[in-house]
């Protein structure tokens, strides 16, 4: 059984975003597997994975606000913002020998379901209308949402 399963009322119904919601998820339990082997270079590896994919993932949801024009959008920027900046802090402190994984797991699991079931959930409704309404238009023959991957 996985550390953590993903529960459907983690769904914003926002397919990209939800995606990546996964993903953080599949990577945490990724996180509990490294741990388990005891072996800090895998452990690394995931870290560095997480960081990484958290960073685009805010960036990604940080546009699509901005495209709908969300209103709470820098209150939500800041809470990334801060965040991103205990992940680093976390790893500073792992790449420093400390013995901290374990607990930046357990942080991120916390964070990350008050802040889809909350933070994330407000924004949802203004974003997907947006969508739904830019979704079928053509900007330079591409679809509009494709210029949000180059
Ligand atoms: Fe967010």
């Amino acid at each position: 059984m996985a550390y953590w399963e993903w529960q459907s009322s983690y769904e914003l119904g926002i397919s990209a975003i939800d995606n990546q919601h996964k993903k953080l998820v599949y990577y945490i339990n990724e996180l509990c597997s490294a741990l388990a082997t005891k072996n800090r270079k895998q452990v690394a590896s995931v870290l560095e994975g997480i960081i990484e994919h958290t960073t685009s993932h805010f960036a990604f949801e940080e546009q699509l606000m901005s495209e709908a024009g969300y209103e709470m959008i820098e209150s939500h920027k800041k809470t990334h913002a801060a965040f991103a900046a205990v992940i680093d802090r976390y790893k500073a402190s792992f790449d420093e020998g400390y013995d901290v994984a374990g607990q930046l797991m357990a942080e991120i699991q916390i964070w990350l379901t008050y802040h889809i079931t909350n933070d994330d959930s407000d924004y949802k409704e203004c974003v997907k209308k947006m969508l739904s309404c830019k979704v079928a238009q053509n900007i330079n023959g591409k679809s509009w949402f494709k210029t949000l991957f180059r």
